[in-house]
């Protein structure tokens, strides 16, 4: 089975033994390695997973159950996976999960049948299709019919076009991480040159979005770059925060890094249960500053998701 989103939230990495800190020098005439201060995901996390016990807690109080629903179709082990830690979690943070598993054969309509009862059900404020789900199904139609305001991974149509227009909404889960956890390390985005690698939907494309916006946290000057830009290397060359996200294992090499650049590897690949990064770890000797190879961008994803779940619970019960 395919790693999960739990192992990637609580995996760490050869370069685990730094986090937060340089390598200690011996002496002046050895050859000093330089190493990144790694950008864990997990701190930033647990601090929002404690902000939406709280939250939880208060609405249970007022008599509101929060409930997160998930849907699975067919028998995918690395979706299965994926499914189970959001569970565990939302018993940890006290959410109600009602689910679903279809069959893999279920049909399109099977799966609108399911996405309309927790749309038409007063107890459920969030509702989450696990992608991807069978070749012979749509994703994009099944996400369309989510109730907007249930869709805790913020990328139903109206949100990525609420999150364009600078409207309030749930955001995407990973590119909200990201601008978190830059500013949980204090990483200055404003006024700096931000490069992110790959333009996907759920991931460079709202990001390049959101660290545009005229925010604190944000209001950078984005570039994004993509297969139609042969030589992307001369811009991810200059940016002061880049960000991988391409899915193309091993793609960022050190030379592709200004020296004490920011290094934030989103995209990833799984041979088997192999996880390979885009982020090539060489590069944590040319960074200031990296995700690690495992437990930076995964953790913090969750936490948005749940961040997103509360939310909606307090707005769908009045309670915003
Ligand atoms: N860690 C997490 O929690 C998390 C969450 C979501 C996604 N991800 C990962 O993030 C990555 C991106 O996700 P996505 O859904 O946005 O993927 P996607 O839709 O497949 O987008 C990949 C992007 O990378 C670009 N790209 C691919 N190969 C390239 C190359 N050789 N040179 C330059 N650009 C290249 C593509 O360019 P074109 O547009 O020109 O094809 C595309 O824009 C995936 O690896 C995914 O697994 C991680």
């Amino acid at each position: 089975m395919a790693p999960t989103i739990g192992e990637l939230a609580v995996g760490v990495d050869r370069l685990g033994t730094h986090v937060g800190g340089a390598m200690p020098i011996a002496d002046d005439t050895a050859v000093i390695p330089h190493t990144a201060r790694l950008l864990s995901g997990k701190p930033l996390a647990d601090k929002v997973f404690a902000e939406v016990a709280d939250r939880v807690s208060r609405l249970r109080r007022a008599g509101v159950v929060p409930a997160l629903a998930t849907v699975l179709v067919g028998d995918d082990d690395a979706s299965a996976g994926y499914i189970r830690i959001k569970q565990r979690q939302a018993a940890e943070l006290n959410f109600e999960s009602p689910h679903t598993h279809l069959p893999a054969d279920a049909t399109q309509e099977d799966l609108h049948r399911v996405i309309a009862g927790y749309n038409a059900d007063p107890g459920v404020h969030g509702l989450l299709v696990q992608y991807p789900v069978p070749a012979h199904l749509d994703y994009d139609r099944a996400l369309q019919s989510v109730d907007p305001d249930k869709d805790v991974d913020g990328m139903h149509p109206l949100n990525i076009g609420r999150l364009a227009l600078g409207l309030p909404g749930p955001l995407p889960c990973t590119p909200a991480g990201i601008e978190a956890l830059l500013a949980h390390y204090d990483i200055p985005v404003a006024g700096r040159e931000v490069v992110i690698l790959g333009r996907g939907a759920t991931l460079g494309r709202p990001l390049s979005i959101m660290l545009a916006q005229k925010r604190p946290t944000a209001n950078a000057a984005v570039t994004v770059v993509h297969t139609g830009v042969p030589d992307w290397d001369r811009y991810t060359r200059r940016a002061d925060i880049l960000v991988a996200a391409a899915g193309v294992p091993g793609i960022i090499q050190p030379e592709h890094v200004k020296p004490g650049a920011v290094v934030i590897g989103a995209g990833v690949r799984y041979e088997g249960r192999r996880l390979l990064p885009d982020v090539d770890e060489s590069c944590a000797e040319v960074a200031s500053a990296i995700t690690p190879r495992v437990g930076g961008v995964g953790p913090t994803t969750v936490a948005m998701l749940f961040r997103n779940a509360v939310d909606a619970a307090e707005r769908l019960s009045g309670r915003a």
